[in-house]
């Protein structure tokens, strides 16, 4: 698969009122050690520094009422102003957000680098995300407690595509989404045997093209089946 993005130093933000919950799984196994070999540089800024007052407000009740708070456009301002020399495309994590799917995970991974804002609470002051023209993503139609959990979705979607991560372990241009939305068909190994239930004939047949075969009508079937259930 190609990927155009040459900067192996991709650079990202994230704004948080919950640094600790990172890095989190992308400390570990290929995504860590991209990290520790510095593919990519995670730059955590705590919204809370930012705070205007003494009690170290980050949000505050919405304007025309309604439940929850909502995070200060002032605050975040100040906290996007303190990122050093930004490059790349700025992205709120929010369930009101555009759906996320792999055509946006390729295109974001060939950006420079990226800038997170993870909303918490009833969400964020308008305001700010049209002055800074963030691009509003979810990561599925669902809520969950805030907007760490997503980012960190986003960004192991994102980072494994960039060059030199999988290092060949891993086969992009077949998996599940990356060819025309296809999902990857089902794999078996050893034992051939388990359970009294034998791996398909097929595939232990030896028979490239008639695997092939097999392998294609299965991703087609489980297409059409997955695609009616949501
Ligand atoms: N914050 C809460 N739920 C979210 C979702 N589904 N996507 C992105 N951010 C969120």
């Amino acid at each position: 698969m190609e990927n155009i993005n040459k900067n192996s130093n991709f650079k990202v933000s994230v704004l948080t009122l919950f640094p600790e919950v990172f890095p989190g799984p992308l400390g570990v196994s290929l995504i860590g050690n991209a990290l520790k070999n510095k593919i990519w540089e995670l730059n955590l800024i705590d919204i809370r520094n930012f705070a205007k007052d003494k009690h170290r407000s980050v949000d505050d009740t919405p304007y025309g009422g309604g439940a929850g708070m909502v995070m200060r456009p002032d605050v975040i301002d100040s906290a996007l102003k303190s990122i050093p020399d930004f490059k790349g495309r700025r992205i709120c994590l929010t369930p009101r957000g555009r759906r996320l799917n792999q055509k946006k995970v390729k295109k974001l991974s060939k950006e420079e680098g990226l800038v997170l804002l993870c909303g918490r609470y009833e969400g964020i002051d308008q305001r700010v995300i049209d002055y800074y023209e963030f691009d509003e993503i979810s990561i599925g139609d669902y809520v969950v407690t805030g907007g760490e959990t997503a980012a960190i979705v986003l960004l192991e979607s994102i980072i494994r595509l960039l060059p030199d991560v999988l290092g060949g372990k891993g086969t992009l241009n077949e998996e599940s989404f990356s060819d025309n939305s296809l999902i990857e068909y089902p794999q078996y190994t050893k034992p051939r045997d388990w359970n009294g239930i034998n791996v398909p004939e097929v595939l232990i047949s030896g028979d490239h093209g008639k695997i092939k075969d097999w392998r294609n009508k299965q991703r087609v079937e489980i297409t059409k089946i997955r695609k009616l259930d949501t």
